[in-house]
């Protein structure tokens, strides 16, 4: 793991045509484009999922420290939530980012919006997607995409599909489960790149259904994300090297580690 602080991210230099990722753990990301754009996208900095494990008898005790302190997150260009669970919309997480002066603009679907309101956020930071609603932030172009939600308690859900001007397309699947829209309706974005969810629980994508989305998708690389932090929500991202492989796709496995820097090259124009 590396340490990250948001100086080092604003201080790398995107290459035209490609996107900068430094991956947080869990679904968290750090985005970068050529313009200079700095996202968050689910950022989990903090150890707050414990105490609800410990409520449901799960061990969600974090494995490994967050690469980045929260407060950074005051200096991004935009806070980026895919749905409400604490792992995804952290209160510890925003709370630190705001006390830090970061506010908004905060996108998210409907009920991450109702939470953030009532953790204090108004209404004038907030941005409101669901599933092919288009926000742009400079050469950034955000589509939330479907994604099929854990329970009634937040029905909702979306991922991303972050495009880059004359850039990388590159597929956020959010917590989902399998389900043939998924690439129904991301497919003709032509997305290059897909960081998909693979923990096969908590009815997210097992490795096997994230390798078969890869393949339905056509991507040219697959980002596991989502296995990595949780005592009771982990197993190895080999895995999921094994199902691509198994597909005969092998070569678009690329692990990420916390907090190292990920460059995409535009992989398909
Ligand atoms: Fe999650």
């Amino acid at each position: 793991m590396s340490m990250l602080t948001l100086q080092q991210a604003r201080a790398h230099v995107t290459p035209r045509g490609q996107v900068t990722l430094w991956w947080l753990g869990q679904s968290g990301f750090i985005i970068k484009s050529p313009g200079g754009i700095v996202l968050a996208l689910d950022p989990y900095l903090s150890n707050s999922c414990k105490a609800i494990g410990d409520e449901h008898g799960f061990d969600m005790n974090r494995l490994v420290p967050p690469p980045l302190a929260p407060h950074e997150l005051a200096d991004v260009d935009a806070y980026v939530m895919t749905h409400s669970h604490h792992d995804h919309c952290d209160p510890e997480t925003l709370a630190a980012s705001r006390a830090a002066g970061g506010r908004g603009p905060y996108v998210a679907p409907a009920e991450t919006i109702e939470k953030l309101k009532s953790l204090g956020v108004p209404d004038h930071e907030l941005r409101m997607v669901w599933p092919n609603r288009v926000i742009e932030f400079g050469d950034v172009s955000l589509r939330a995409t479907f994604a099929i939600p854990l329970g009634g308690d937040d029905l909702t859900h979306v991922g991303y599909l972050v495009s880059v001007k004359e850039g990388p397309k590159v597929y956020f699947t959010g917590d989902t489960a399998y389900h043939e829209v998924l690439a129904a309706a991301v497919g003709p974005h032509k997305p290059d790149v897909l960081v998909t969810v693979i923990n096969g629980a908590f009815r997210n994508l097992s490795p096997a259904e994230a390798a078969r989305l890869a393949r339905e998708l056509g991507v040219r690389q697959v980002i596991p994300t989502h296995h990595d932090l949780f005592p009771d929500n982990s197993l190895p991202s080999n895995l999921l090297r094994t199902n691509l492989k198994f597909l005969g796709i092998g070569e678009t496995f690329c692990p990420l580690r916390h907090g190292e820097k990920h460059q995409i090259k535009s992989l398909n124009h």
